[in-house]
């Protein structure tokens, strides 16, 4: 798929999910005021009628406008103008509600004209049997009228939220959508910086190969030309020419190739016993061989005195090699490499790859182990790389179960640690 094409998808997307949740924050916000508002009015209507039956029950004909005054969301007081009596009032209230279908609880108090007090009546459930614990005693009295009745519903945020259930089914299935669609866009952009890195990579490989391969190519050439029996000198360093690009492009399949290995599924590590000291001190020798740099040394400091681990040989070998390798690509002028191990209590090996090169500045530190990962260096690519080398290294130190870790200074140093269980040495036996 085009970059363009992707970059589109996602904003579209973005733009599309936020629409959507605006959109239900919206709706689920007016279906609550609506059935609020729907619920008020049903409960004023019936309070409204309660009053106008106890006032006919008490053959009362003066009736006024504002009978049903809303104090807060749960709380109403309702005028009666008459003296009325509790028991009269829960039957018209139960009555009035059931017929309304307002299947609330309600506790009421009712005013005491002659203490100027609040009286609690009753706590009734919605299936309307009677509850004497008092919820609210908060019934604050209402100094216009005389005779009226204080009237709460403690559960009417939760029904109102039940009224919206289907709307909450709707909103949690959306949210479900929105969610995988979110993470569809996550795999695109993952996937989209996946072949971003797998095309730097092949950029990468054709341009390494290239060069031996061109170089080879005229060596051939020159070698084909029947004049050179004549010149034994010139052929053998053609011969070696050849040689020595084929190694080079050898060394790079063989990169790629330790990858594919490690990838493959069930990969396993062919254990042994090994002295781990004598690894380094191979590896150590022959980088400096083949680097060939005056200005470069190479320190071991190897001070562990459990030298034995249960590892793979080759990747054991070609892991030192990576890191080695890493210190050298990565250097500035003079190069120092410190390679240290000590033992880390009785059981574990510290071993240290320290350098003086370029470093990795931490916003890098925890990606370079990844795939294809290359700290960016703008334009200027000096330094040619598959960014497979830690990532490798990363993987056998998984699979050994070995601790990696990285410590760096931009521009100063760079130490990678690992730490590995070493084989106890047998302590031998003084006869
Ligand atoms: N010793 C080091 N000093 C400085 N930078 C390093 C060092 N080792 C690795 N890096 C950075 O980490 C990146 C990933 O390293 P690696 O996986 O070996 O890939 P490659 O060497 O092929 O680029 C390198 O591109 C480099 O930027
Ligand atoms: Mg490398």
């Amino acid at each position: 798929m085009k970059q363009d094409s992707i970059r589109f998808i996602v904003i579209l997307g973005s733009v599309a999910i936020f629409g959507i949740i605006v959109f239900q924050i919206f709706t689920l916000r007016k279906a609550w005021s609506d059935n609020e508002t729907a619920v008020n009015q049903t409960i004023q209507s019936a309070l409204q009628n309660v009053s106008e039956k106890i006032n006919i029950y008490n053959q009362n004909t003066f009736q006024n406008e504002n009978t049903v005054i809303q104090q807060t969301p749960n709380y109403y007081v309702v005028n009666v103008n008459s003296r009325f009596d509790a028991n009269v009032l829960e039957y018209y209230l139960t009555n009035e509600f059931s017929l309304q279908s307002i299947n609330l609880d309600f506790e009421y108090a009712i005013y005491d004209y002659s203490t100027k007090k609040m009286v609690y009546g009753n706590y009734i459930t919605a299936d309307g049997t009677h509850r004497k614990i008092a919820q609210s005693t908060d019934f604050p009295p209402f100094d216009e009228f005389t005779y009226y009745f204080g009237i709460n519903f403690p559960t009417k945020s939760s029904f109102i939220m039940d009224k919206m259930t289907v709307m909450a089914v709707l909103t949690a299935v959306l949210l479900v959508v929105v969610a995988f669609f979110g993470y569809g866009m996550f795999i695109i952009l993952r996937q989209k910086r996946l072949s971003e890195m797998q095309k730097d990579f092949i950029n990468n490989m054709t341009h390494e190969f290239k060069t031996p391969i061109s170089t080879i190519n005229i060596a051939a050439d020159v070698l084909m030309n029947p004049a050179i029996i004549d010149n034994p000198k010139r052929l053998s360093s053609y011969a070696s020419i050849i040689k020595q690009e084929n190694t080079r492009l050898n060394n790079q399949v063989e990169k790629v190739l330790q990858i594919a290995r490690i990838e493959k599924r069930g990969f396993n590590l062919n254990k042994e016993s090994l002295d781990i000291h004598r690894i380094i001190t191979e590896a150590a020798h022959n980088i400096k061989v083949n680097t060939k740099s005056d200005d470069s040394s190479i320190h071991l400091d190897l001070k562990s005195q459990n030298f034995l681990v249960f590892a793979d040989k080759t990747h054991l070998t070609n892991m030192v090699y990576n890191l080695l390798d890493n210190a050298i690509k990565y250097r500035k002028d003079e190069l120092t490499i410190n390679i240290a191990t000590i033992d880390q209590g009785s059981s574990m090996i510290e071993l240290s790859i320290e350098d003086n090169g370029i470093g990795i500045s931490k916003e890098y530190q925890k990606k370079v182990f990844n795939k294809f990962y290359r700290v960016p260096t703008g334009n200027i690519h000096n330094v040619k790389g598959f960014g497979l080398g830690l990532y490798y290294v990363r993987n056998i130190c998984r699979a050994h179960r070995w601790k990696i870790s990285l410590e760096s200074e931009e521009g100063k140093w760079t130490k990678f640690t690992i730490i590995l269980p070493a084989i106890p040495v047998q302590p031998t036996k003084i006869v």
